[in-house]
């Protein structure tokens, strides 16, 4: 059994992003940066809220349909690596490794996260739930990680990327990035991919909005770590959260507002000025519809095997295979 970790250097990197972010004409910050130490734990409780459905649907989803999930994928194909992007805690996953497993003694299992925190944590927890496994972490981002596990194994890949991660991207961006994911991939390869579907938007805005205000704290946090991190000087009570969802195009937003004009220094000598009510773009969830998952599909070279629905079908995990 093998546990390893490659990091990448990405404290510099945070400081240009923050800066090209807020000094851009309408100001956002990348939700990659949510994942600190404490984002991961407030992200931990966001899938414990009740109004937050994505997870429940979906770990309804592995637990019920992992064996058909597997027997799908191993139809055609007796050995596999499985890359998992923005992997988390692995608890859906488990359900799907433990069916490949069975199928496939000698798979190896790359997770990849951009929280290094994350990937400590499942080398010391996944070994205790899933034995015999080899895993071997991969910290940082989804492209360049899935371009690394492809040096590192030469085998056949199925790639999960589930949570809904894809809906952090718009439409648009979407459609790219697994174009791009396409690219790093051979035809017979498999991709697992998880989306969060349209549905009544007052469900969809109270997941983002929950009642404890956790989703609050957790859009917060990422002004609190650029406090701590890049030595700015956010004052925390003079910023609201302000999720909105538009059902028309699917984009569930979440905005930090200005609550008045006021200046903030990022360091020493460098400041952000802020209007009253001027907004920070923090996180799209775009939400799908079959048609669009479908669209996607045919754009990017994959062709759909199944689509794996919860029972309430508010989820979707469609599983794609490389043309
Ligand atoms: C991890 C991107 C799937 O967008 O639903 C949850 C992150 N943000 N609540 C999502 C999140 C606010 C989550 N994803």
């Amino acid at each position: 059994m093998q546990l390893t970790t490659v990091s990448e250097n990405i404290t510099t990197k945070f400081y240009k992003d923050v800066m090209k972010g807020l000094q851009s004409s309408s100001k956002y910050l990348e939700s990659k940066y949510f994942y600190d130490d404490h984002g991961d734990d407030l992200f931990q409780q966001i899938m414990h809220c009740d109004e937050y459905y994505l997870t429940d649907c979906e770990m309804e989803i592995l637990k019920n349909q992992s064996a058909d999930i597997a027997s799908t994928i191993f139809a055609s194909e007796k050995s596999y690596d499985i890359i998992e992007l923005g992997a988390g805690d692995c608890s859906k996953s488990v359900y799907l490794l433990r069916q490949v497993l069975k199928r496939n003694k000698n798979v190896t299992f790359f997770p990849v996260d951009i929280s290094k925190h994350v990937i400590d944590l499942i080398k010391e927890e996944l070994p205790k739930k899933v034995r015999n496994l080899n895993i071997q972490g991969l910290n940082g981002e989804y492209m360049e990680m899935l371009k690394k596990a492809n040096q590192l194994s030469i085998k056949r890949k199925l790639v999960l990327f589930m949570g809904s991660n894809i809906g952090n991207m718009n439409y648009k961006q979407s459609i790219a990035f697994c174009k791009e994911v396409r690219s790093s991939l051979k035809p017979g390869d498999c991709l697992l991919i998880g989306f969060d579907l349209k549905k009544d938007p007052k469900i969809i805005l109270d997941a983002y909005n929950d009642k404890q205000g956790i989703t609050r704290e957790f859009n917060l946090n990422l002004l609190k770590r650029i406090n701590r991190e890049l030595n700015a000087d956010f004052s925390i009570e003079k910023f609201s959260h302000f999720p909105v969802y538009n059902p028309e195009n699917g984009e569930c937003k979440s905005y930090l507002i200005s609550n008045c004009k006021q200046r903030v220094f990022i360091g020493d000598t460098e400041f952000i000025n802020f209007d009253a009510y001027e907004t920070i773009d923090m996180e799209i969830s775009t939400k799908y519809s079959i048609e669009q998952i479908n669209h996607i599909a045919g754009k990017c070279d994959f062709e759909t095997i199944e689509h794996f629905y919860d029972s309430k079908q508010w989820f979707v995990d469609a599983l794609w295979k490389c043309v």
